[in-house]
């Protein structure tokens, strides 16, 4: 199981190296602005790549801390970017992280990590604790599953699709996101989408993204050529190849971005009268 993990972790920095990587580094040049200084959570961190570019951008007098309860990527985190001093990765949740309700953060940021959340009232909760006033939550995430992975984990895994879809991911709608971020205090600034452009070169590129994104529980030996046939059938083009190009409307599903801050509470007295 260990062994599974650790596999999973490295595919999953080489998966998400063309895709959460380069959406993620736009989300912080647009959005995050981070500034020379600032200290940083990377709340479900994954094996850290985005936290080395953060930690770049606070610079020498800044820090960031990344954090994941997956220990297999934290471990690899933690050997892949051992290098950059003002960086530093902890095994935890959102639940868990260091310094909840210290006010002690500039920004809290996470991509692609609040669609894994459980209980996310209290991750709202806790983020808005743990940040200093003036400070910052920046947060991709998705509401639901793209068709191309609800269906592979369906067909191809109907064995852990189950557990996958409900157990693993906790997808919840954009309305619901509001209201615990509002409930917990923040003022939104920004919460709109985009849409991610998920194309692969070849069939095991896409089992292996299958696989790694989640923790490899996809289980890649139950992968039958009938199941395959049967989940690629809707992909075949006109030469009878699939098209693994997922840009197409009927699989695009959207990534929203939340920007939302800590008011004083005298600014906030002002801004709701
Ligand atoms: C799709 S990955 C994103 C990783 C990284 N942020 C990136 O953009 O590449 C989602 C991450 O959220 C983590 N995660 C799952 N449940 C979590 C929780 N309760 N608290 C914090 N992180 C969590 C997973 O372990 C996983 O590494």
């Amino acid at each position: 199981m260990k062994e599974m993990q650790h596999i999973a972790a490295a595919g999953y920095q080489q998966a998400s190296s063309s895709k959460q990587k380069v959406d993620g580094e736009d989300f912080i040049q647009a959005d995050v602005c981070p500034k020379a200084g600032d200290a940083i959570l990377d709340l479900g961190c994954g094996t850290g790549e985005l936290s080395a570019y953060l930690a770049e951008l606070v610079g020498p007098e800044g820090k960031v801390i990344g954090v994941d309860p997956d220990k297999e990527r934290i471990q690899l985190a933690k050997e892949s970017h051992n290098q950059i001093e003002n960086l530093s990765f902890v095994d935890g949740s959102a639940i868990t992280f260091p310094g909840i309700g210290a006010e002690d953060y500039d920004i809290i940021f996470s991509s692609y990590a609040l669609q894994w959340m459980p209980n996310k009232q209290r991750v709202f909760s806790n983020m808005f604790s743990s940040l200093k006033v003036g400070g910052k939550i920046a947060i991709s995430y998705q509401d639901r599953l793209p068709p191309f992975e609800f269906n592979a984990y369906m067909l191809l895994n109907p064995e852990n699709a189950e557990h996958i879809c409900n157990e693993m991911y906790r997808c919840e709608s954009k309305t619901n996101i509001k209201h615990y971020c509002l409930s917990a205090g923040f003022q939104i600034v920004k919460h709109d989408h985009f849409f991610v452009p998920f194309a692969f070169e070849s069939i095991e590129s896409l089992l292996e993204w299958h696989s790694s994104t989640t923790h490899g529980v996809f289980d890649l030996s139950l992968v039958t050529e009938e199941r395959l046939q049967k989940y690629l059938a809707p992909y075949l083009g006109k030469n009878g190849k699939p098209c693994l190009d997922f840009r197409g409307i009927k699989e695009e599903s959207p990534v929203y971005k939340l920007i939302a801050v800590k008011q004083a509470t005298n600014a906030k007295e002002e801004n709701n009268g």
